[in-house]
């Protein structure tokens, strides 16, 4: 059971990062399922029901997402359709939406699900508690779980992971859009990388334009983050291999596409 995760999209330039590599890399590493994070799919900022369905047509199976979720208000009208869009699974009740998935591949089942940390972030639920919840949930149905930890400090992913271990297939972290070099597995089975990294401008600061970023760091007033529409792009993502009997990982490959890493198929 192979499978790929690409980490957040940013904007139109992660967009088309994605209708150009994602046949590519499906090509290459021939993945069972396909998940994509698209938190700041659309302008940064959210996604809408055309770019949730852009992401199925293209190849993915499960597409996830974070604190920025509620960004762009179109998903309150599409959310509770979108069979395979998850949120952040411990946003308190009653949040819109579903914070884990199941995906069906012939004969066998993955459990897509998104939590989000606390540290430096909005203070949710508790993510290991919930975590605890939806593990238990999914095994009952299948041993391969995935699952997206939407956090801002290195030490609460990396709690996670060691939380999860023997648990759960992967425990990937997204959010803070620059991909860590710590891909492991761990000793339970659990393929573990602290944060898969961003799809979009390869120029900007995390994906925005540099400018008001730094109007911000020099002045502390406010600014409006955009997108930059031109310019170079890059792709993040983490192939996994998983067992098919225990859903454990046997392998874990991060996958960096940009002019300083260019792409060899
Ligand atoms: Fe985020």
């Amino acid at each position: 059971m192979n499978l790929l995760f690409i980490g957040d999209v940013v904007g139109s330039p992660g967009r088309d990062m994605i209708k150009e590599y994602v046949p590519k890399l499906k090509d290459k590493y021939r993945p069972h399922i396909t998940i994509i994070n698209g938190e700041n799919a659309a302008g940064g900022k959210g996604i809408t029901e055309q770019i949730y369905r852009q992401f199925l047509e293209v190849g993915a199976q499960a597409v996830t997402l974070g604190n920025h979720a509620w960004d762009n208000r179109e998903i309150f009208e599409f959310i509770n359709e979108a069979k395979y869009l998850v949120r952040p699974a411990n946003f308190p009740d009653p949040t819109p939406g579903k914070g884990m998935v199941f995906v069906r591949l012939n004969d066998l089942e993955v459990a897509v699900i998104n939590l989000q940390g606390r540290t430096f972030m909005a203070p949710l639920d508790c993510p290991f508690k919930k975590a605890d919840e939806l593990v238990e949930e999914a095994r009952k149905r299948t041993p391969f779980i995935f699952v997206d930890f939407h956090a801002e400090v290195t030490s609460e992913k990396q709690a996670m992971g060691w939380y999860l271990d023997g648990r759960v297939s992967a425990v990937v972290g997204t959010h803070t859009h620059v991909q860590t070099a710590d891909s492991r597995i761990l000793p339970e089975g659990t393929a573990y990388l602290t944060d898969v990294g961003m799809t979009g401008p390869y120029d900007g600061i995390l994906g925005v334009e540099r400018e008001p970023v730094l109007k911000r760091f020099m002045t502390a007033m406010p600014v409006r983050f955009e997108v930059p529409k031109t310019g170079r792009t890059q792709l993040s993502a983490v192939y996994i291999e998983l067992d098919r009997k225990t859903g454990m990982a046997k392998k874990i490959e991060r996958i960096l596409i940009n002019d300083d890493h260019p792409w060899y198929s």
